[in-house]
């Protein structure tokens, strides 16, 4: 393939992944979102792969680089659960990290380099490598260990070590020292040392930093590593020469930044204290692990009796949560949903941004069980509408829901903003226990008197519900 002809499919790539992210910003052209970056990814490769750069002799090792690849994310694809996507991509992440880092030493090694940058150029150069390596080693451990908190391979608890400020600011101060020397320095062999111990601070960092943050900025975490894995993408598209890198990386740098924004918003956390770290215990500890401890008694409900408020109802918000993806609930809130609109029914899902345990995690629950887009609405939109609401049904939602993140000032979760489901006229949590959601507070929307709880498995009560509805 020619260079133009590289250049002009990398163009047409670039437009393609720009046109995804747009259609992946709303449910109703998601679809259409992921073919067009299908399409762009295969047109990357294909252009990459018969490119000017790859000679003949280099094909038999992308042929089996590529076939193991494939192979490791058919098998990931078929068996990772929608529940455990935040761990499969925080192990994503660290994969692009490593590779920003291989890039950057093999680039600075590569002897048909050497001699070839002189002046301005080098230090430029020699700049793009020092970055790639740190951006890219900082993701890789970082992505590590967020693997290790979200599969609870490690403890969710921040692990605040003292003087942890000072650490960081002091391994900052070493690693510009280093980059100095390093980009002043002649031969490679003496370069070499500046740039692994810049590896192994930007390593030991990207370890503490997110070993500091508690498991309930966890959301942000995830979006922050994305934004991470994407500049160190772009500074690997900077050693390469490459244009498309450049830009895709760009592209998941800027869009994870703006991710991380919405998450900070949805719970009400600054960007800045969540990097500091400390904040969020381990999920699913036993109730009144903090903030407020109501007092009072829960009033259980059977799934018949559910079934009777439900067709009485006139308007239904179903509110649902992490525990509806455990319990793979989603098909049978369908066919209550299909059941209720059929008898007149007004229902609709109020969606928080952090419900469930990644970005669109409900959406994409919804929307495989066929619930019609136009009546999933987001919190802000159904948060008035709760007063004038006969039934809210929350389905294994716990933090997305708790009252005392508005009425408590001294909760961990106080100032996140929730949906107000107590609200309703009557609401009806369903959840196998009395446990904490993630963010390990107790939840005194169970303890009030228009609340019903409504124990057991998410899919097994509401298969019971349907039973009800239709006898
Ligand atoms: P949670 O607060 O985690 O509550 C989920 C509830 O589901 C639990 O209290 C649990 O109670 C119940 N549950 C679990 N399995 C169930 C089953 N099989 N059937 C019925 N109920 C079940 O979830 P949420 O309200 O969706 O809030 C999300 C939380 O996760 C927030 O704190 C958020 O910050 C955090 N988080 C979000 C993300 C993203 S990006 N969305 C990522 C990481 C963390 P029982 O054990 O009693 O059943």
């Amino acid at each position: 393939m020619s260079a133009t002809l590289a250049t002009v499919s990398y163009i047409g790539a670039t437009i393609l992944f720009i046109l995804s992210l747009g259609g992946l910003s709303n449910p109703e052209s998601s679809r259409r979102g992921n073919l067009y970056g299908m399409i762009g990814m295969t047109i990357a490769v294909l252009a990459t792969v018969f490119g000017p750069q790859v000679t003949p002799a280099g094909y038999v090792w992308i042929i089996a680089a590529m076939a193991v690849g494939a192979s490791v994310g058919l098998y990931a694809a078929r068996v990772v659960r929608m529940t455990q996507m935040p761990e499969l991509v925080a192990l994503m992440h660290s994969l692009v990290g490593l590779a920003a880092m291989l890039v950057g030493y093999a680039n600075y090694i590569d002897p048909a380099a050497a001699g070839t940058f002189k002046g301005a150029e080098k230090t430029i150069h020699e700049l793009e490598i020092y970055l790639g390596i740190l951006i890219g080693a900082v993701t890789f451990s970082g992505s590590v260990i967020a693997f290790g908190k979200l599969s609870a391979k490690i403890s969710g608890k921040p692990v605040l070590l003292p003087g942890r400020h000072w650490i960081n600011l002091t391994g900052l101060l070493v690693v510009i020292g280093f980059g100095w020397s390093f980009i002043n320095t002649h031969a490679v062999a003496d370069g070499m040392i500046p740039l692994i111990v810049m590896t192994v601070i930007a390593l030991a960092f990207g370890i503490h930093m997110v070993m500091a943050i508690g498991g309930a900025d966890m959301p942000v975490v995830i979006s922050m590593l994305n934004s991470y894995s994407g500049w160190a993408a772009a500074a690997t598209g900077f050693m390469l020469n490459n244009d498309l890198l450049i830009v895709t990386g760009a592209l998941v740098g800027s869009s994870g930044a703006i991710l991380s924004y919405i998450m900070c918003r949805a719970m009400n956390r600054h960007f800045i204290a969540v990097i500091a770290g400390g904040f969020g215990t381990e999920g699913g500890v036993p109730a009144a692990a903090g903030g407020v401890q109501p007092a009072g008694e829960v009033v259980p409900i059977l799934a018949a009796e559910t079934a009777e408020l439900l067709r009485e109802a006139k308007n239904v918000i179903i509110v649902p949560g992490y525990g509806m993806a455990v319990a793979q609930a989603q098909h049978a809130v369908y066919e209550i949903t299909r059941h209720l609109r059929e008898k007149g029914v007004n229902v609709r899902f109020g969606i928080h941004p952090v419900a469930g345990r990644m970005p669109g995690h409900m959406n994409v629950l919804l929307a495989e069980a066929r619930v019609p887009y136009d009546i999933v609405l987001e919190m802000d939109e159904l948060n008035v509408d709760f007063p004038e609401t006969d039934v809210a049904m929350v389905i294994g939602a716990n933090d997305i829901v708790n009252p005392s993140a508005q009425d408590d000032p001294a909760s961990p979760i106080a100032g996140m903003p929730v949906l107000e489901v107590w609200k309703a006229r009557t609401s009806i949590v369903m959840k196998r226990s009395m446990a904490s959601g993630y963010a390990g507070v107790d939840n005194p929307l169970f303890y009030k008197e228009n609340n019903r709880m409504l124990f057991g498995d998410a899919k097994k009560m509401l298969d019971e519900v349907l039973v009800a509805l239709k006898g």
